[in-house]
This record gives C-alpha cells, structure tokens and sequence, in this order.
C-alpha cells in the first residue's frame, strides 16, 4: 500500500524585531514545536482543501465555487496550485495540525509551506530551497499584504535564524548555547496583521523620524539578544524582551490582552516577556527557567491559552 503524498510545517515565534523587520531592521525568529500537515488524495470534483479543524465544523473550500467567507483560503489555496505548476488537479488536500490560528505563531506560513510541499509530492518533483520561499512569499502576500518575509522563511527552514530584508541572504542560522524554556499564550487578535502592519505605516509616515529612532532601537535589541542567545544568558534575554516590549508598546501595536498576560507571565516567575508577532492581541512569550507550569496555570486562569515549551535543542 502506497502512503498519500503529504507535507508538514511547523509554526514559528518571533523573538525579536517584530514590525521594525518591516523597516529593515534585522529581526530572530525560530520555530515552534507545533505545526501543520497536510496530506493529498484523489478527487475527480477537485481541487478541494479540508480544514477539519478550523471553524465550528471544519472548512472545505473548492475553487469553482468559494465561499464568501473564505475568499482569503481559496486565493491562497488557488496561489499555491499556480506555484507548483499544476493548474486544477483532481486532489483534495487535507490540512491538520495543533497550530492556534491567526495568533502570530506563523499559521498562514505554515498553510503556505506545507500545503506546497504536499503538492510537490503530489506532483512528484521536488522545489529547491529558493523555489520554496519563492512560492510561498506568493502564498503568504493573499493573507499578510506587505509582509516581510520572515514568517515563511523561518517556517520553510525550521531552525532559529537572523532574518534581514534586503540582505543577501536575507537569513543566518543562529547557535543557540542551549534550549530556551519558553511560556507562549494566545488570545484572539483585535486585527489582522495587515491591520497592524498598515496603522504602524500610518504613524510611521506621520512622525518618520520618531518612529524610525524605535525601530533602531528595537533592530539593536535584536543584535543583542543574539548574543545572550550564542551565550546561553537567560536573564540577560528576559530583560531584552522586556525592552523589547516596551518599544513594541511605543509602538501602539501592544493591545491591554497582550499588557495583561505580559503582565500576569512577569508575576508568576517569568524573567521577561513580550507579544510576538504582529500584536493586537494574538500571542506572548515569556522566558521561563524554572516552574513553568506556574506561569501557564496562572494564564489558563485568566482566561489565556498558553503551553509550555522551548526553542532549539
Ligand atoms: O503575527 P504574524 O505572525 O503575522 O507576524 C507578523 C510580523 C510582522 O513583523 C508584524 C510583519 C512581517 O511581515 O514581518
């Protein structure tokens, strides 16, 4: 019995540069434990996507006939098939995973990476690294608009990477020292990240100069939380996110959700935390050592999701 061609990608954090990443500024990202799968089967009414887990019960968008409330997953679905070359297949791809939705941790990436390395097993061919990223930047531009780059670049390599637009490559693979016991939480977002990427260019274009100083100062918080990563500085990379969060904050891209499980995080035993990704709610991470269950408990309890987890290692 043959296996059905699949793909898989995990989610991602942004540990720092969010936003500025947007300007230029050199930002670090890695992946999560956490992902998405997707797997390829006949269908001679195809091509079909199936979300089991999305929505109340589950999607299924077919092309000849999106639903109006899913335009978005139908043009990132129709994207993907025009990347990998195989126009209206007769396949159905189904798409599953653990991976909260639209929170940040990189969920319309990891639809784009694993969507398309199913279809590439599906066609039997391969991409090439660049022929990856390159798809899936188109995949990305339906859901995100102006976005940078980052998520699926760091979704498609699946490490703890530097990431810089502009520069050539845009990416460099970071040592961490050791793993970094992490606490994420999640609560739904106010705003896409288009939303937020496009107000912060309406106060940016508004006070250039201002907003240009934050982003300087959150790409050398960046630089430095590098190093404490390299090094293996646990406290020193707790109060660089606790910087970082405050620039974040000047920003105006910190909702009071994002504030209140920063907050909560730093009371539990947390040595620093931050919102990751593009803010307005969605989701946090906070460096944790030691008794990370206390800092999840405490969020589960004001009503947050959260998980356990670590980068690297
Ligand atoms: O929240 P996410 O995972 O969509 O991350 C957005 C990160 C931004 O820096 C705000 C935008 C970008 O394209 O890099």
């Amino acid at each position: 019995m043959s296996s059905l061609p699949a793909g898989a990608a995990p989610g991602k954090i942004i540990l720092f540069g969010e936003h500025a990443v947007v300007y230029g500024r050199p930002a670090v990202a890695a992946a999560l434990g956490h992902g998405l799968g997707a797997t390829a089967e006949r269908d001679p009414l195809g091509p079909c996507l199936r979300i089991p887990s999305w929505g109340k019960s589950g999607l299924e968008v077919r092309l000849q006939a999106p639903g109006k409330d899913f335009d978005a997953i139908a043009r990132a679905f129709a994207a993907a098939l025009d990347a990998a070359g195989l126009g209206r297949p007769p396949v159905a791809i189904t798409l599953d995973g653990e991976l909260p939705l639209g929170v940040g941790l990189g969920s319309s990436a990891a639809f784009a990476v694993a969507i398309l390395r199913c279809l590439a097993a599906y066609r039997r061919e391969p991409f090439t690294s660049e022929g990856l990223l390159e798809a899936a930047a188109l995949v990305e531009a339906v859901f995100h608009g102006n976005a940078s780059g980052l998520d699926h670049t760091v979704v498609a390599h699946g490490a703890c990477l530097r990431f810089q637009r502009g520069l050539d490559p845009a990416f460099a693979p970071i040592a961490l020292a050791h793993p970094v016991p992490l606490v994420v939480a999640w609560t739904p977002r106010e705003g896409s990240t288009r939303d937020a990427v496009a107000g912060l260019q309406v106060r940016h274009d508004a006070h250039r100069v201002w907003y240009e100083r934050l982003f300087d100062h959150i790409g050398q918080l960046a630089e430095e939380g590098i190093v404490a990563l390299e090094k293996g500085d646990i406290s020193g990379l707790g109060v660089l996110f606790d910087l970082n969060q405050g620039l974040l904050n000047a920003c105006g891209v910190s909702s009071l959700a994002n504030e209140r499980m920063v907050g909560i995080a730093r009371r539990h035993g947390a040595l620093g935390a931050k919102l990751t990704g593009a803010g307005m709610g969605g989701a946090i991470i906070a460096v944790v050592p030691e008794q990370p269950r206390r800092v999840v408990d405490a969020l589960r309890g004001a009503g947050f999701d959260a998980i356990a987890t670590r980068v690297g290692g």
